[in-house]
């Protein structure tokens, strides 16, 4: 589950950072709040809980890191796509990016959850 992450996290990397070229030698910024939340949320955070779940595997295999996985992995392209269309101008995109950011915030509470039940030093 950790390396999946990991490398599910550094496609969000390459996608993050190609936006932001795109964003920087087009001087368009309206995708800019997708491009920190492909990095922020993405890159970095799925990244983090990475590492966090291979050094403690009995957080990585527990059933709060799955809901974490799942929610997380589910939610965050929902969102990222509707805010996408939402800053192209298409109406009516607020529900679809409300959905996805709810299921990547409680995939998070699970994530927090998570650290405190199974993250201990041996
Ligand atoms: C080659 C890599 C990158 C390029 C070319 C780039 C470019 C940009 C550009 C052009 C903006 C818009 C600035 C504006 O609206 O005035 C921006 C915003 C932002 N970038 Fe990047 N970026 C890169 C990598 C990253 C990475 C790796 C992260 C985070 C891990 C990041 C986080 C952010 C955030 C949070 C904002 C929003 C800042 C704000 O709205 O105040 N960027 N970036
Ligand atoms: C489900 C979780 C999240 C939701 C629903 C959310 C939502 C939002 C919203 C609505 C904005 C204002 C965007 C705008 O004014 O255009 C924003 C801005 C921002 N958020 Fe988040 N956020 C989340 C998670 C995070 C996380 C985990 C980070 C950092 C690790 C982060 C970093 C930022 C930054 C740096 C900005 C300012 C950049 C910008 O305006 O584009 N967010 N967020």
């Amino acid at each position: 589950m950790g390396v999946r992450l990991i490398q599910i996290a550094a496609v969000y990397f390459i996608i993050g950072v190609g936006l932001g070229m795109f964003m920087s030698m087009s001087h368009d910024f309206a995708l800019s709040s997708v491009h920190a939340h492909v990095n922020l949320l993405g890159w970095a955070s799925l990244g983090l809980a990475g590492v966090v779940y291979h050094l403690f595997p009995q957080a990585g295999g527990s059933t709060a890191g799955k809901i974490h996985f799942w929610l997380h992995n589910l939610g965050l392209p929902v969102m990222m796509i509707g805010l996408i269309l939402l800053n192209s101008g298409v109406e009516g995109m607020e529900p679809v990016i409300a959905i996805g950011g709810t299921a990547v915030t409680i995939g998070i509470i699970s994530f927090v959850y998570n650290v405190f039940a199974h993250v201990k030093s041996s």
